[in-house]
């Protein structure tokens, strides 16, 4: 699915952050992975991260959201994909200064870019990464997060932060998989329930959200090509 080297292009947007090794991961789930992204284009992964941990990062979030913001219903993410997009309200994670929770998950989502670095070549530099939050009755429509006015991204990574999610809270992520030798579309739902993690190809994996019925909060980031 991914060739051996890609090459590169255009300015950056945001400010990367600087990637650490080692997390207290064990590194066959990284390597597991790198070779679900190598062979399907994305991954989807249940149970890395304690719940102890997660509630604390949850919690962390919330009180970091400015004032008032949290929870309000917003339009728009400043980026017109030529559809009507309706997302909450984000807040990026400052990429100079993450709390000792944030590089946890940044040490984590390091080991995954050396992985790349090292199976695939992926010629990946930092990680720009922010919470959001939509708001009940708010979706994302089906779209590639690498386009034009966004071409470093190059992996994707989605951490959910939603204790005791349900099937009737909607908000499923939806996972267009490229269509195999017949040209049949699969589309693959993820909910985003605590601690679901998914990585996917800004380039070839289009994914949309579904109305969620219930307040969302996921962890968005993106590993950047140099
Ligand atoms: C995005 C995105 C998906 C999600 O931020 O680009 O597609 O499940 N998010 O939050
Ligand atoms: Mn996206």
């Amino acid at each position: 699915m991914i060739r051996r080297s890609e090459e590169m292009s255009k300015p950056t947007v945001h400010a990367t952050a600087p990637l650490a090794s080692c997390s207290d991961l064990p590194r066959v789930q990284t390597t597991e992975i790198v070779d679900d992204l190598a062979d399907r284009g994305f991954t989807i992964r249940r149970g890395l991260f304690d719940e102890d941990y997660l509630r604390a990062l949850t919690a962390e979030a919330r009180d970091a959201w400015p004032d008032g913001e949290f929870g309000q219903a917003g339009i728009s993410r400043g980026v017109d994909l030529g559809t009507e997009i309706r997302a909450g309200h984000v807040l990026c994670l400052d990429p100079a200064a993450p709390t000792a929770l944030q590089r946890r998950y940044l040490d984590f989502i390091g080991d995954i870019r050396h992985q790349l670095a090292r199976e695939l070549f992926l010629p990946l530099h930092g990680f720009e990464a922010r919470f959001a939050i939509y708001p009940a009755g708010a979706c994302y429509a089906r779209h590639l997060d690498q386009f034009q006015q966004q071409p470093h991204r190059l992996v994707s990574c989605l951490l959910y932060l939603n204790e005791d999610w349900q099937g009737h809270d909607g908000g499923e992520l939806c996972i267009f998989e490229p269509p195999d030798e017949d040209g049949e579309e699969n589309e693959i739902l993820v909910l985003p329930e605590f601690g679901t993690f998914v990585a996917f190809l800004s380039d070839r994996i289009e994914h949309e959200v579904r109305p969620t019925h219930r307040e969302r909060l996921s962890l968005a980031g993106w590993l950047r090509r140099e």
